[in-house]
């Protein structure tokens, strides 16, 4: 057994993940060794509240009794068992339930495609790439496209595997891998904060709310089909976080805007992918799916993170009979969908997921009452001059912040105002991770409002003591 610290263990063995290694090795880590609700502490006895869920996963808190009980008596049984060759019962379970929560019959009409079939894998990355697969195979076998290709929006994220870093568009990440890469094309984003066509003059209000535009940001959308079209090709889809781009800033969209953008692909025979990773299972609206409050129904809805209740590495890309029935044949034709995962429908994942979700539904007032005392508390941070944005979608806000909030003029990337923002509510005692100016709120739906208002007075001490 190893006698050096856990702190002195990681830096000599670990490598982070999208983490200045450099950096991390002149400062001592947080060593979290316990969780219990929104509350995690470390090695030293520290206490932090958790405010961006464990990297956008955790849902109903940490050390749930209900979801440890779901784990611990799935363990009695098998922890796993191939999904290649075989079945298992939580597997089946959670394809029952996420097909009945994918359709609800209240926010959909019949004319939207009904989704059926679900397809495990392992994180948001493998959800995504799934549906980039079997959406590039369905457009050529059915005709749809010879050369299909992809459209996504300017500044998107859809993970780290091949498929997911063509289809994002953040230089930053993706430049490096150019040559590994595939095509696709990108279109614009309703960031209304920062939209070249919106008009109105800055407002201590979300931009949404204040928008003087034609949204033209949805005709451009129409304006890359036809391009596409007038160049004899065509889009197997349009790949699209519904309600709030996660990491591209947490950029909410204007209301109806989805919805405007859906019917423009479809009516340009191309699929819809929504990247529900961070916007599902409650997280960013009032319903399940950020989709269905737009009235949306995708071809392919792309989950991870929340699943399991931010358990276990768990994900799904859900589809439509249509999509699964192109895949059908004699052995002899091959049509079968060559991909899988070792861990593809994992038992204890699974019923992590049927724990998570029993709670999602029979908590539903939970969520909303923290999506209410998030908007409440946050409001105190308009006092401030370098509160440029601030952006809310269900139980997830974003803060971009800026040099003044008159002009919106951002800090440089260099001078890391979100990055010492963040060492700085960690040092009072509050978890979160940046995306370059924006400060992300994203705790677990459990998270009280004592909680609420704490996260939001030290944050604004702490933007007010460091910028
Ligand atoms: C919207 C979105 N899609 C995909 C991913 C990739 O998920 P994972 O990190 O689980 O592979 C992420 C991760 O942050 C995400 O936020």
């Amino acid at each position: 057994m190893s006698t050096i610290s856990p702190e002195r263990q990681d830096h000599k063995y670990l490598w982070h993940p999208f983490t200045q290694m450099r950096d991390w090795l002149k400062t001592e880590p947080i060593v979290l060794t316990k969780g219990k609700g929104s509350i995690l502490w470390d090695n030293k006895g520290r206490e932090f509240l958790d405010a961006n869920s464990s990297i956008w996963t955790n849902l109903h808190g940490h050390n749930h009794p209900k979801i440890n009980r779901a784990i611990n008596d799935q363990l009695k049984k098998v922890s796993h068992v191939s999904a290649l060759g075989f079945s298992n019962v939580p597997a089946s379970k959670l394809g029952e339930q996420l097909v009945r929560l994918a359709n609800p019959k209240k926010l959909l009409n019949k004319s939207q495609p009904r989704l059926e079939k679900v397809f495990f894998s392992d994180d948001g990355s493998t959800s995504i790439e799934v549906a980039i697969k079997l959406s590039y195979e369905f457009a050529k076998r059915t005709g749809a496209s010879r050369k299909p290709r992809f459209l996504s929006l300017e500044g998107a994220y859809h993970g780290d595997t091949v498929g997911a870093v063509s289809a994002g568009h953040i230089d930053l990440f993706h430049k490096a891998y150019s040559g590994l890469l595939f095509k696709t094309d990108k279109v614009i984003s309703p960031y209304c904060y920062r939209c070249p066509f919106n008009k109105a003059a800055p407002e201590r209000a979300d931009a949404r709310s204040y928008r003087n535009c034609n949204m033209e940001c949805a005709t451009q959308v129409e304006q890359k089909f036809e391009q596409r079209k007038k160049k004899g090709g065509s889009y197997a889809a349009f790949l699209v976080e519904p309600g709030m781009q996660g990491p591209a800033g947490l950029i909410a969209q204007p209301k109806n805007w989805l919805s405007k953008v859906t019917d423009i692909a479809r009516n340009h025979n191309a699929q819809i992918i929504a990247d529900e990773v961070m916007t599902g299972l409650g997280r960013a609206s009032k319903q399940i799916f950020a989709s269905h409050s737009d009235k949306v129904q995708p071809d392919y809805l792309c989950i991870a993170k929340g699943l399991s209740g931010g358990y276990l590495p768990m994900a799904a890309t859900i589809t439509t009979q249509k999509v699964f029935d192109a895949f059908l044949g004699d052995y002899s034709e091959f049509k079968t969908f060559f991909h899988g995962h070792s861990f593809t429908g994992n038992p204890l994942g699974a019923a992590a997921s049927l724990a998570s979700i029993e709670l999602l539904e029979s908590k539903k007032g939970q969520r909303i009452q923290l999506a209410k005392n998030i908007k409440e508390y946050s409001k105190k941070l308009w006092e401030l001059e370098t509160v440029g944005d601030m952006r809310q979608s269900g139980c997830v806000l974003g803060i971009e912040l800026v040099r003044n909030w008159k002009t919106k003029e951002p800090f440089n990337l260099t001078e890391q105002a979100g990055i010492r923002v963040c060492a700085g509510l960690a040092k009072k005692g509050i978890l979160t991770r940046p995306i370059g100016n924006v400060i992300v709120v994203m705790p677990p739906y459990c998270t009280t409002k004592a909680q609420i208002k704490k996260i939001f007075s030290t944050l604004h001490e702490i933007i007010d003591e460091i910028l």
